[in-house]
């Protein structure tokens, strides 16, 4: 199963994707994690060892500029990447985790030729067959490629019970619509209770696929620095249940 976490920054993306990703692992699933935010904590989130020194391929200027010569006055649609996972992949019991950094949107100011190489290395990554995937993102769909979206089995959009994050939703489910991606689903975090869920039901009009409330346990285990992750918190119930509707819907 592969699954792209998407969203405003702060919402939850960071946090939800690690607890997608070793929920899968307690599955005993060989999981790919995929870290494409700008400013990425995905490593810290999953308790990778040495995570501060993880450098994102994004920041590799000279490996990018390397892959992505131009020939005469274009560039290369198909940048060389076989490579780079093997290179650059980390791995922690069947957790495999690969740090790419922001892949800018096209249009004014693109560095279009360093982001062909980071976008074809993340549909080669997507490719894989034989682990699921999951992809902690930042931003909505428009700064996903074609292939990238027909990559992945489902595309969440992480909201917050606010009007701000739901006027962002609505214009990303907008997005979704017409691009005609029927894999686009919500998931609610920082929940309080059941009033939070009347307001996302009223200004989005659409049901959350999961919830996940707000948390004490994952606030001090981040601000302590010692893993988020318990399988056995609400948290962590939280994010089996969404794979299993998940894996259902799949
Ligand atoms: N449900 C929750 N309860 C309490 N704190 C949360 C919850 N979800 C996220 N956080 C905290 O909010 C902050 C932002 O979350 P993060 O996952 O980094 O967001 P993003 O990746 O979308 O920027 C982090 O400090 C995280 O620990
Ligand atoms: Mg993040």
């Amino acid at each position: 199963m592969k699954i792209a976490v998407s969203g405003k920054g702060g919402v939850g993306k960071t946090t939800i994707s690690a607890f997608l990703v070793q929920a899968l692992a307690d599955r005993g699933r060989q999981v790919l994690a995929i870290d494409s935010d700008p400013s990425p904590h995905l490593a810290r989130a999953l308790n990778f060892p040495q995570a501060e020194d993880i450098r994102p391929i994004a920041e590799m200027r000279e490996l990018i500029q390397e892959r992505s010569e131009r020939e005469g006055s274009f560039y290369r649609l198909n940048p060389r990447v076989s490579d780079l996972p093997e290179r650059f992949m980390r791995q922690k019991g069947n957790i495999k985790l690969m740090v790419l950094g922001a892949i800018q949107q096209g249009g004014a100011g693109c560095a279009c030729a360093e982001n062909a190489v980071l976008r074809t290395l993340l549909n080669t990554l997507l490719l894989s067959k034989d682990e699921d995937i999951v992809i902690d993102m930042e931003a909505g769909v428009e700064h996903l490629g074609r292939g990238t979206i027909a990559g992945v089995d489902h595309l969440l959009v992480v909201i917050q019970p606010y009007r701000g994050s739901l006027e962002t939703a609505s214009k990303i489910l907008a997005m979704g619509k017409d691009l005609k991606m029927n894999h686009l689903e919500i998931v609610a975090n920082q929940v309080h209770g059941r009033e939070d869920m009347n307001y996302i039901q009223e200004n989005l009009g659409v049901e959350p696929i999961g919830i996940f409330l707000v948390s004490d346990e994952v606030r001090e285990a981040e601000r302590a620095g010692v893993p988020i992750y318990e399988a056995g918190s609400t948290f962590g119930k939280s994010a089996q249940d969404l794979l299993d509707i998940l894996e259902q819907m799949t």
